[in-house]
């Protein structure tokens, strides 16, 4: 039923002066887009010195001419970032172009079709398929590159610190078939969870008991993308994964996509020195090199990696005042009124809002007709399907605090108007 559509049932008078408000959100035709995750402009402009940086030298610490093929580990001083945001050593990290997700997909990719371990070990060779444990909710994108490999997914609760390690532990036990776990260690996509010391440990023990090519995708997006002055710590995966022996089951993932500039940033994927020949080995046929100009323009920006520490202040002081903006209008408006509730992340980018079980669906459609687009409700969990059909992800980066005010308040009517209605 359409929200302006009489029912035949009388309308309430809570819900009357609801479906009132909601109407005169809608009258205004607005187009707000609170979808995804991407910088403001505000936050582009901080970097806008890597255009001209270079001023015409184009050579590496190591004497390389940037302007030409090659380097398909990456520059030196390239990788010194990559070892800021992953705490791995430089010669443990390779360097790409712009997306750390494109690396994903190639390493998921190779796995799939070329195996990890030699001839006869692609995971598209093994009978019964390949499953991968999905954390959710969790980063679509993650999850669209299992569906377009024809990988099965297995969803698992995240719990506040991670995800629910004895589900994770119990699935790999009981199926031999899986093969890989997505992780979002620290302020994850969208729940903006912590993974605590004792998860950490427990993922690095995973190894011990699964396939030797189990892979932990561990995508620490958000590193250093604190939203207080106390940033969080996380235990070093890389170093317990060394002390239990399971170091070959640790691929690492980072980016400046939200550093610098989403669309021409830098990536990084570290593992052993093995895996990384391994990879490189594939990656090799795909290309001659990657856009080393770029990671030079990079490594001219950060020279130390307190410039990259300041740098994230200055986006924590434009990102920071809308994240509260949202959570000062879901505390006034909703409080404890609708069974809602929402996150409140110390870094990252999302806010991760639940409605009652049975509204997502129903509030996002509302939002789409009054003009303000969210996120596809689902979209967090493998399928696109939310069991409980509650979960809603926030992305409150891009607009201006203005536009975000009134998209707030459009979503924050509609999810009254579908918690008052009666169910059908
Ligand atoms: C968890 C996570 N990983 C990766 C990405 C994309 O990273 P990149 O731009 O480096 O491909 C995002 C973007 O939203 C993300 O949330």
């Amino acid at each position: 039923m359409s929200p302006t559509q009489s029912s035949s049932t009388p309308l309430n008078s809570q819900e009357a002066s609801l479906l009132e408000t909601y109407e005169r959100f809608k009258s205004l035709n607005l187009n707000l887009d609170i979808t995804r995750g991407k910088p403001c402009s505000d936050q582009l402009d901080l970097s806008v010195e890597l255009d001209g940086i270079l001023a015409g030298n184009y050579t590496s610490q190591q004497g390389i001419d940037c302007r030409n093929y090659g380097g398909l580990d990456g520059l030196s001083e390239a990788r010194e970032i990559g070892a800021w945001l992953l705490d791995a050593p430089t010669d443990e990290i390779i360097v790409g172009s712009n997306s750390s997700l494109t690396f994903m997909y190639q390493y998921i990719s190779q796995a799939h079709h070329h195996g990890l371990e030699g001839d006869g070990s692609a995971w598209n060779t093994l009978e019964g398929g390949v499953r991968f444990i999905c954390p959710s909710p969790g980063y679509d994108r993650h999850f669209s590159i299992c569906e377009h490999l024809g990988i099965e997914m297995v969803a698992v609760d995240m719990i506040g610190n991670g995800p629910d390690m004895d589900q994770v532990e119990a699935l790999i036990k009981n199926d031999p078939s899986i093969r890989g776990i997505w992780c979002v260690p620290k302020y994850s996509n969208p729940t903006g969870d912590i993974y605590s010391d004792e998860t950490i440990q427990r993922i690095a023990n995973l190894g011990k008991i699964t396939a030797s090519d189990f892979r932990i995708f561990w995508d620490n997006a958000y590193s250093v993308h604190d939203l207080t002055d106390q940033p969080a710590t996380i235990a070093d995966i890389r170093q317990l994964s060394l002390a239990a022996g399971t170091e070959n089951n640790l691929v690492q993932f980072a980016s400046t996509s939200k550093i610098t500039f989403a669309g021409a940033g830098i990536s990084f994927l570290s593992s052993t020195k093995s895996n990384l020949k391994t990879f490189t080995d594939h990656l090799g046929f795909r290309s001659i090199g990657p856009d080393k100009i770029n990671q030079l323009r990079h490594a001219r920006f950060f020279e130390q990696e307190s410039q990259l520490k300041s740098h994230m202040k200055k986006h924590a002081a434009i990102i920071q005042p809308k994240f509260t903006r949202v959570l000062e209008l879901l505390d006034s408006e909703l409080g404890d009124q609708t069974g809602a509730s929402w996150t409140r992340p110390a870094g990252g980018y999302f806010i991760s809002f639940n409605t009652k079980p049975g509204l997502a669906r129903e509030v996002v459609k509302l939002c789409a007709e009054a003009g303000v687009k969210l996120t596809p409700a689902g979209a967090s969990f493998p399928y696109g399907k939310d069991p409980q059909d509650c979960n809603i992800r926030l992305a409150p980066t891009l607009p201006t605090i203005d536009e975000l005010d009134q998209a707030i308040r459009v979503f924050i009517a509609c999810v009254k108007l579908a918690t008052a209605r009666p169910a059908d």
